[in-house]
């Protein structure tokens, strides 16, 4: 187990932290406007790209974005074409495959278009319909390397357009029951369609396997569900100040008292540590893991010895926090 820490000093704003356009625009709206709040900074650097008709998986985009490291290579991703009436031009199914046990590959439909400006404006966070984010990548291989711990109901929180961890535990672990879900509307659309195609090729077993909304800040989502699961978990979902404390609620509510949320999330600036104070105050117990992966550790010192340019540590690394209901619950996870 790790001490806890603090978060890092100077953090950096939350629009570059999550699309990373870091252009003068941008600082200009980070210098200018300081009241202007984290949602609406991010929905307008999005807003941005789609009017100025970027890709946001474009090369110019890679060179200016934080997302230029945008993968810890733990699967590999190979184009499948599938033949069916519903499938539109648009549609790119991928084959994700880890690299570490090749037995374990998922279907996923990663490209849902561009995001269009009414999408942005009117619907809620869209930066789980942007990509799949490296903590969510690092979450589905550490689900799959500790694959026998897992037991149970297990429920992905904020899982975006993929929802790609539990759909590794719903392919690799032998539990009951998966609820992949999202607040978004259209990234739950795409997981549903993506729980049907890997059903289909016959990975889940007997597991049953589902995917709805579930806002964190809902309670009419939550009440149903209290104290349901045995593990929770969600990747890179600590960023967003006025969903913060909605999200520590949710997942102590949700927890089983003897079961253990799994959150994985670069420091950020101050908002990991942000969500660890407010998790405590809820009188959840918290550890906080830097190397809980030898393969991920390794690509990591790396990346801070070869690859500065593109990675920084501050918004690319995952750290895992694991959260139980009391001390005397004592998590497999570590
Ligand atoms: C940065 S994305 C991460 C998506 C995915 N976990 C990944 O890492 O690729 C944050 C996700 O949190 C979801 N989210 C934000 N606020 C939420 C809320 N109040 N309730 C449920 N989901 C929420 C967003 O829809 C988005 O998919």
């Amino acid at each position: 187990m790790e001490k806890r820490a603090t978060g890092a000093k100077n953090a950096i704003p939350v629009s570059r932290d999550i699309d990373g356009d870091n252009d003068e625009d941008n600082s200009r709206i980070s210098r200018d406007d300081s009241t202007v709040n984290d949602t609406a900074r991010a929905r307008w650097t999005l807003l941005r790209q789609v009017l100025r008709k970027k890709q946001v998986d474009s090369p110019e985009m890679k060179q200016v974005s934080v997302r230029r490291f945008s993968s810890f290579d733990l699967f590999s991703r190979k184009r499948t074409v599938i033949h069916e009436t519903s499938n539109t031009s648009d549609d790119q199914w991928v084959e994700y495959r880890s690299v570490s046990l090749p037995k374990y590959s998922a279907l996923l439909r990663v490209h849902l278009g561009p995001l269009k400006v009414n999408e942005v404006l009117n619907s809620f966070d869209n930066t789980g319909n942007v990509c799949v984010w490296p903590s969510e990548e690092v979450m589905a291989h550490f689900c799959l390397q500790k694959r026998t711990v897992f037991k149970g109901a297990v429920c992905e929180l904020g899982g975006g357009m993929t929802c790609l961890a539990g759909l590794m535990v719903a392919i690799c672990a032998d539990v009951r029951e998966v609820l992949l879900s999202d607040g978004n509307e259209k990234s739950i659309h795409n997981v549903r369609e993506l729980v049907d195609k890997n059903r289909q090729s016959g990975v889940f077993s007997s597991t049953s396997v589902s995917a709805r909304v579930l806002r964190w800040d809902c309670d009419s989502d939550i009440s149903p569900l209290e104290g349901h699961f045995d593990v929770v978990m969600c990747a890179d979902c600590l960023f967003l100040d006025q969903f913060r404390a909605s999200l520590v609620d949710a997942i102590r509510r949700l927890l089983h008292p003897k079961g253990t949320a799994l959150v994985f999330a670069p420091r950020r600036g101050q908002t990991l540590a942000l969500f660890c104070d407010l998790a405590q105050q809820a009188g959840l117990v918290i550890s906080q893991h830097q190397q809980y992966d030898p393969y991920v550790w390794d690509m990591h010192l790396k990346m801070m010895k070869e690859g500065k340019e593109a990675y920084d540590e501050n918004i690319h690394y995952p750290l895992l926090l694991t959260l139980t209901k009391g001390p005397q619950t004592v998590s497999s996870f570590k």
